[in-house]
């Protein structure tokens, strides 16, 4: 998406080198960095300058590159596969990826595997803006329904950042928002700041604000009142993990808003390309949930008046901090999945990928 006056995507290649948006200083600072070692690429995803399912997978995808660049050993790639695995455990595209990347190198003689990954690297990033394109396709027809039922625009909630920041393109869930928005349909969107790290107040509302999509942040405990005031239109999140028989784990607080929605009849959307399908797991409760450090609860980052982006405290020394990054929404609560290959309830995610199902 455009930043200023160029396209940007959140992973590209330039000059030969891998770079990325240091998404840690947005929306403060715009800050592109190069990205080459295996403990740049694992930092890279664990310490969250590049975050969201899909980005997560495609930025693995290439530390697997740049690592069969320095050594195409059969002991490097494995080495590189499990670091970059072991990074952040819920989000299953970056298994997809590094599964994929491995079956595109692995069989070739090692003077091939660096050329054969970074071309496979690519296409990884290339699918990936097209499916959340298509995603886009399907999911305005949802917001161009609603927009001919009633006055005003279509008012939008969304949690967590699943924009073009946390893809390689359009996003997941801003995908239809960005697409209803260029097609002319107003939309108006409500961003829940998503604490404890905000990629709501931090990423979602800098990407809105750059587009000029009309939005409101809101704290996340506004969510449900909005609802009962029949504020909100419909939900849309993304996820990082959606199993077989379509629960969806995403962003802690997800859930909540799933309860809110059904309880108000407000229809809520899951948009996910198919690499965040977990195909092996149809029980929710089997994915893992990372659990992250406390100080992300104890403490807030923002801008100070000087200008300085910092961190400060907001709760007593001695008082320990619980925080499980993610919680599953039982597919009970979702009303439609928004794919690449449609829109379909979560029951009937097989159908849709009979090529894919178990
Ligand atoms: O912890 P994060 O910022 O990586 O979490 C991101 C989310 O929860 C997104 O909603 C999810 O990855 C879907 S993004 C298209």
């Amino acid at each position: 998406m455009k930043v200023g006056d160029r396209h940007y995507r959140s992973i590209w290649m330039e000059d030969g080198a891998v770079r990325i948006i240091d998404q840690r200083w947005l929306p403060h600072e715009f800050r592109v960095v190069t990205v080459e070692s295996l403990d740049e690429f694992a930092a890279a995803i664990r310490e969250m300058w590049v975050r969201g399912a899909p980005l997560i997978g495609a930025t693995a995808a290439y530390g697997v590159a740049c690592a069969m660049a320095r050594d195409p050993s059969d002991g490097t790639l494995t080495e590189t596969c499990e670091v970059l695995h072991a990074t952040r455990p819920t989000a299953v595209n970056l298994r997809w990826a590094l599964e994929a990347m491995r079956a595109a190198v692995a069989p070739l003689p090692a003077g091939d595997r660096a050329t054969a990954a970074f071309a496979k690297a690519a296409a990884i990033c290339d699918e990936d803006v097209e499916m959340n394109r298509m995603i886009g396709v399907h999911g305005l027809e949802i917001v161009r329904e609603i927009a001919t039922r009633k006055d005003g625009p279509v008012r939008v909630l969304t949690h967590c950042n699943a924009g073009w920041l946390a893809t390689v393109d359009w996003g997941t869930a801003t995908s239809p928002i960005y697409q209803a928005h260029e097609a002319g349909i107003p939309v108006h969107v409500f961003v829940d700041e998503t604490r404890p790290r905000n990629q709501g107040a931090l990423l979602t509302a800098w990407e809105l604000a750059g587009h000029g999509v009309s939005h409101d942040l809101i704290v996340d405990n506004a969510g449900g009142h909005l609802m009962q005031r029949g504020e909100v239109d419909l939900v849309i999140t993304g996820t990082d993990r959606t199993t077989a028989r379509g629960d969806v784990c995403n962003k802690i607080g997800t859930y909540l808003k799933a309860l809110a929605a059904h309880d108000n009849g407000v229809p809520f959307y899951v948009a996910l390309p198919s690499p965040t399908i977990d195909w092996t797991i149809s029980d929710g409760f089997e994915i893992p949930i990372e659990e992250r450090g406390g100080d992300e609860v104890t403490h807030v980052q923002g801008k100070l008046a000087d200008g300085a982006v910092s961190s400060v405290q907001i709760s007593p020394d001695a008082t320990p901090a619980r925080n499980p990054a993610f919680d599953v929404t039982p597919a009970r609560l979702v009303t439609g999945l928004i794919t690449e290959r449609g829109v379909v309830a979560p029951g009937e995610l097989a159908g849709l990928f009979p090529d894919r199902a178990a």
